[in-house]
Order: C-alpha cells, then structure tokens, then sequence
C-alpha cells in the first residue's frame, strides 16, 4: 500500500476504533498496548538522547497478524510514555508483508537508526528476507535507506529479527534464522559499517552446543554482557513439551556462556518465563548500566485470535519493564524501580489462608510470602497455587474452558505478584524465576482465600497502582 493510503486507513481506524478500546474493562492501566488493532513484539528499545525508545511491531488496521509495521512511543521514566509518529510501515517492495521485528542503535554520527528485516511473501507460499535500515529524520520520523542484507545462502527465507550492537569499534549482530533442513540458529554478523556486513555463522542453534535437536526456527535473539558472561536470548520454535518444561507452543529462553566476540560456547537452555503467555522479548542497557527488557505478552497462533478484547478492537499488550540480573548463577528479573512510584496506600495482611478477607486485584503490586501449601485465586478465572518446591498458575483457558497450569520451581523465597486488569507477572524467589499470563476476570477481580492446604499461611504487602497511560 502507499504511504499515504495507509495513513487514510490508520486516521480511520484510529477515529473509529480509540474510545471503544480505552472503553474496554480488559484493557491494562499502566502497561502498554497499542491504542487499536494487533500489538506483538518490543522492537528498538534503546535509551537514546535522554529518553527511552520502545518500538512495536503493530497492525493499526485489524486485530490480525498482517500491516506489520512498527509503532514508537518514548519516556524519560519507563512509565509515563508519549506516542511518536509512527516509524515504520510496508509500503516498499522489499517489505511487502511487513516491516518485521528488529532492534536500535545510535549511528556513528550519533544518530538513532533502526535495523529491521523486510518480509516478502510469494504467491506459492515461499518467503524472502531483507535486514533494512532506516534513520531518523530529525522531525520524530524515520527515513528508509533500505537493505543492507540478503539472504544467506543455504537458508530458508526465515532469517529475521536482526539484534545489533557496538562492540567495541565492530558492529556486530545476530539473527533468527530457519536452515533449508529445518534447524533453526542464531547467526552472528560483523558489521564494517551499519551497512556492509560479513557473516561469521551461527553461534547456536538445533544441533549445536550439546542442545540436540532444538526446535526449526529461532526468532528474536538478543546476546549481550551481563555479570562476568554473555547471555542469549532467544525464542525456538517446534520443541515439544517434556513434563513441566516447554508447555506454551513456542518456547522463550536462555543460554549463558562465554562470548569471545566470534563464538559462544554455551550452557543449558532454560525457559525465561515459565507463564503462558511471554515471547520475543528485547533488551538495551541503559545510561545507568542496566540491563533492561521488555517482553510481549503474547504467543502467536495460540488461543490469541480468541481474545475477548478483539471486540473491542485491540489485541496484546507488552511486559512490565523487567530489569536482568545475575545472581547464583542465574539469570533473574524483577520489575524495574521506576515502577514502585505508582504504588498507593499499603495493607497487609497475616494469617492463614482460610481468614484471608480478599483485596481487589484490579491494578496491584503484591508482595507475598507463602509457607505450607495452599492457593489463591485470582479473580475466578485463574489462581496461584504453592506446595513445597514449586508455585503454580493456574488459569481457565478462554477459549476452550479448560483448567490449565504453568509451574515453576520454588525454593520458598518471597513472590512479588504485579495485577493489571488482564494481565498477571508474578516474579518468584525474588525473580529467579517469572510466570506471565493474560486472564481475563471482568471488572475488579479479587484476590481471595482458595485452598487452604497444609499449613497453608499467607503475609501479604498490598498496594494498589496508578494508571499511567500512554499520552
Ligand atoms: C515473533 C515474530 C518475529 C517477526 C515478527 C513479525 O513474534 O514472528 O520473528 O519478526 O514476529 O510480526
């Protein structure tokens, strides 16, 4: 579509469509999501000119997974967030079908300058892929430059989501990618310039690094220092669930090891959020040297096209902003700082689980500690559930009815519970491990006793928290 179609159909869409979305009981007080039509993944987070810069992948048209371009908004404090026009939108031949997930860097002349892939679909069904530049106008917009990368050969035409850095005085960056035979890998890329770059080869994927066979495709990977190693990130699809592991139909996870600017030689692969709903997250480090992500709240294909809130026009909303860090070697997340200025007035209570009198849970931050056994529920359509050794979330799916679980290891530690609207973060062992889901409970849900098990005793620190939405 040309551009200035797309900007009739966006107007209209956004007239027709923004106060039947902000009127939906379901939609998130203080997370973002978009204000009409399909929100996916957090591209080009960056910190860039004394602001935060979060892009999105975005349909402003429809609820569907096509229009794909990125929307912008920026913030000085990770919660009060201003839209920017809008930066990307197909309208070339080499994007076609969207201009796909991809990441921020400052040029070298100081310029904010985005790296994304160009997805070309073909009658027959085959793809192709561009990684793209665009570089900022200096009137909040952004101009296309166009790619700088094709395939490489031997690949599928599933090579995507290009992550790039400044290491030391070499770009480098990495990429999603599908090999013909169906394996997917993390590819590494040195970069001369932001537009001349040289493939160095995959540094990890299905097949390598003592994984086994690990899934068709990778999306989404982020590799970056944290503590006294790298760690990468990244989202394998077509791994089948094994016990309590690899429940949700594509996986989001981990690998840490040592980066020596060409290979990464890693250790085991582990989930980074054990919920339902969480994937193709990104991450930038920050002024203050924090190493921050936000993920999506979302899962494509699965249940998504079932959500109550497409009546209302929007689909999706992102994480909380997450901060990474390493601890006992392991990589944790909690909920940046920035977030404690929406908390208001405090209760608590003690007591077992049977006398608990019940809080609303409409926007909250919940501090917990959870001995014995027992439950809570949240609202009536979902309910966190703890035993020795392992915290469970249990929801009712909203498509089928069914009861369903996500369960995480527990080595008793404290839990910090974070409730907006229909949305849950819970963070157990002080964020050793995370559990995210969507739910969808009406209009103030409830906190209130569930089972009470053996011994089952809660102390719980209750805040509610502010809107803060996007201006
Ligand atoms: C992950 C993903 C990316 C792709 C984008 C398209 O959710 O499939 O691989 O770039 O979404 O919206």
């Amino acid at each position: 579509m040309k551009e200035v179609d797309f900007f009739k159909q966006i107007v209209r869409s956004l007239l027709t469509g923004q106060l039947k979305a902000a009127a939906d009981p379901h939609r998130p007080r203080w997370h973002l999501a978009a204000p009409v039509g399909l929100l996916n993944d957090p591209n080009g987070f960056i910190e860039h000119g004394g602001r935060y810069h979060l892009f999105y992948q975005w349909n402003p048209l429809g609820c569907t997974h096509s229009n794909k371009g990125w929307g912008h908004v920026s913030s000085s404090d990770l919660l009060h967030w201003q839209h920017e026009p809008i930066a990307l939108l197909p309208t070339e031949a080499y994007e076609s079908h969207g201009c796909y997930s991809g990441s921020a860097v400052s040029d070298e002349q100081g310029r904010l300058t985005l790296i994304y892939t160009g997805n070309v679909k073909y009658p027959d069904g085959s793809r192709t892929a561009y990684q793209c530049l665009a570089r900022a106008d200096g009137e909040g917009g952004f101009a296309k430059l166009g790619p700088v990368l094709d395939l490489p050969e031997d690949y599928s035409g599933h090579v995507r989501d290009p992550k790039v850095w400044l290491d030391g005085q070499q770009w480098l960056m990495v990429l999603g990618a599908r090999t013909q035979d169906d394996k997917g890998e993390v590819l590494l890329y040195r970069g001369e310039s932001l537009q001349s770059w040289q493939l160095l080869g995959p540094i990890a994927g299905s097949g390598r690094g003592g994984l086994g066979e690990f899934g068709y495709m990778w999306e989404c990977p982020d590799l970056f220092p944290l503590a006294d190693c790298h760690v990468l990130i990244s989202c394998p699809q077509g791994i089948a669930p094994q016990g309590e592991d690899y429940r949700n139909l594509y996986q989001c996870g981990w690998l840490a090891g040592q980066f020596d600017g060409e290979h990464f030689e890693h250790g085991a692969f582990h989930e980074l959020d054990r919920g339902f709903e969480f994937y193709a997250p990104q991450t930038t480090q920050d002024s203050q040297g924090r190493r921050l992500l936000f993920g999506w709240l979302g899962l494509p294909e699965e249940n998504e096209m079932s959500q109550p809130t497409i009546p209302y026009g929007w689909l999706h909303q992102m994480s909380c902003p997450r901060e990474l860090f390493w601890q006992h070697e392991w990589l944790c997340q909690r909920p940046v700082a920035e977030l404690a200025a929406l908390k208001g007035e405090l209760t608590r209570f003690e007591g077992v689980v049977s006398e608990f009198p019940g809080m609303t849970i409409d926007s909250a931050w919940l501090d917990l500690t959870l001995t014995g056994a027992g439950s809570l529920w949240l609202g009536t359509v979902a309910e966190l559930v703890w035993q020795k050794g392992r915290i469970g979330l249990r929801r009712q799916n909203w498509q089928s009815g069914e009861w369903e679980e996500r369960s995480a290891p527990w080595l008793g530690g404290s839990l910090t519970l974070l409730c907006d609207r229909s949305s849950l973060e819970c963070f157990v062992d002080d964020g050793r491990q995370t559990l995210s889901a969507r739910y969808f409970p009406g209009e103030k849900p409830q906190l209130s006793a569930g089972d009470t098990g053996e011994g089952g005793k809660i102390c719980l620190n209750h805040w509610p928290l502010s809107a803060c939405l996007v201006q």
